[in-house]
């Protein structure tokens, strides 16, 4: 068992931390107050790769494996949870469905762009009443021969109102439950699609997320991802990916609050000393430590299962598990730390603390991982 990071690997961490120091960090308060999504910053990751990391480069991606995604998602989450989440559901969600499932001609027309960043794309799988209990799906897409006739009401859209190109899960055949579900590729500018209200969230608020709409949208059949009724094995196949990339914006969320209460508790002095020499600060650093070590590891084990095409399925979901629950302790931890400081803006964790949040519900809540992973453990 080699535990080392190849070169390639570390070069891509650096170039994510990079990046994110140089561009993201500069206005991340400022976006987060006035929920703005970072347009610029999302391109330019277009331009250096990071948005069609894992594509092959023939589709205009950057080629790398999970491992290097884990690594630049956790540095671009520990500066901007908001822009990273961008990243992550490009690729993960996305690039990845498009490029494992799509047609050449789907790979040709929607995913080259997609993958080299020009423009980004959304996963539309919620809707009012179906989150968690994704197999209840209330929009349809009915069979007109030639195109589906697409009605109805997605919520939570991630890049809803900014992505081009959507994936979207919806119902053909009824009677068929979720092997009557479909994936369709549907465009901003198809007739009938309108984008509704935007959140105005806790956390994340960078991120655009909104409700959409379809009236009578006509998809042309050759935009379905597989084989007909493939829809829900599609979005379940597309989500044990992507909770490898929330695991890991969570990671990143975990370790940027940790660095951030370690340097304070290097400069902060407190009953003449600093307060890192107080063992009620030290058992917390030790603490913080030790858990996003346990995600990390668990994160890096997904990808790794992923890259080796093993079923990652269970671990994924145990990444995505613990490292948002570690996300989530961690910053409450940090905010402690800093003392009122960490209450105020512009010592950022109080930012990453709302951030955290999200991980435990997008992508499947913490309950949710529970169920795929107590499934697994209890098959016969
Ligand atoms: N791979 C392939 N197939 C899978 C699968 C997987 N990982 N998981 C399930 N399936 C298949 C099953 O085999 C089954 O197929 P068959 O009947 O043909 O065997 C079918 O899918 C239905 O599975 P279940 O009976 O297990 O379905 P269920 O309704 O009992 O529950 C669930 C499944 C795990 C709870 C699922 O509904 C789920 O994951 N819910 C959460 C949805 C979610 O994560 N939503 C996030 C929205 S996207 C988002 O958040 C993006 C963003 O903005 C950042």
């Amino acid at each position: 068992m080699n535990f080392e990071l190849t070169e390639e690997h570390l070069m891509i961490q650096q170039a994510a931390r990079d990046f994110a120091e140089t561009e993201l960090l500069p206005g991340v308060i400022e976006r987060d107050d006035k929920q703005e999504f970072p347009m610029a910053q999302v391109r330019k990751m277009g331009e250096l790769g990071f948005m069609g990391l894992m594509v092959d480069p023939k589709y205009g991606g950057a080629g790398m494996d999970t491992i290097s995604y884990v690594l630049a998602m956790e540095e671009i989450s520990k500066i901007d949870a908001s822009a990273s989440v961008v990243m992550s559901v490009n690729n993960s969600l996305v690039c990845w469905g498009l490029e494992t499932y799509g047609t050449e001609e789907q790979k040709q027309k929607f995913l080259v762009p997609l993958a080299q960043g020009k423009i980004h794309g959304g996963f539309c799988l919620s809707e009012p009443e179906a989150g968690s209990d994704a197999t209840s799906q209330k929009t349809t897409a009915i069979d007109m021969g030639d195109h589906y006739l697409l009605n109805g009401t997605k919520n939570w859209i991630t890049n809803g109102g900014t992505a081009d190109t959507f994936l979207v899960i919806a119902q053909t055949d009824v009677e068929k439950g979720h092997r009557g579900i479909n994936a369709l590729i549907v465009t901003k500018d198809m007739p009938g699609f309108t984008v509704g209200k935007k959140e105005d969230k806790l956390g994340i608020r960078g991120s655009d997320t909104h409700s959409l709409m379809f009236q009578d949208v006509k998809v042309p059949k050759e935009n379905r991802i597989g084989e007909d009724g493939f829809g829900f094995k599609f979005a379940m196949k597309v989500l044990a990916g992507g909770r490898i990339g929330i695991a890991a914006q969570a990671l990143g969320i975990a370790s940027g609050a940790y660095e951030r209460a370690l340097a304070y508790s290097k400069e902060r002095k407190a009953f003449g000393t600093e307060i890192k020499n107080h063992q009620a600060i030290a058992f917390k650093l030790a603490d913080m430590a030790t858990e996003i070590e346990i995600s990390r590891l668990l994160c890096l084990k997904a990808a790794w299962l992923k890259d080796q095409g093993k079923d990652y399925a269970k671990m994924s979901s145990m990444a995505k598990l613990v490292s948002s629950e570690t996300a989530m302790k961690t910053t409450v931890e940090a905010v402690q730390v800093h003392g009122g400081y960490g209450y105020v803006k512009e010592y950022h964790v109080e930012r990453l603390m709302r951030d955290a949040k999200i991980t435990q519900i997008y992508e499947g809540t913490s309950e949710i991982q529970r169920v795929v992973i107590s499934r697994d453990v209890l098959k016969d």
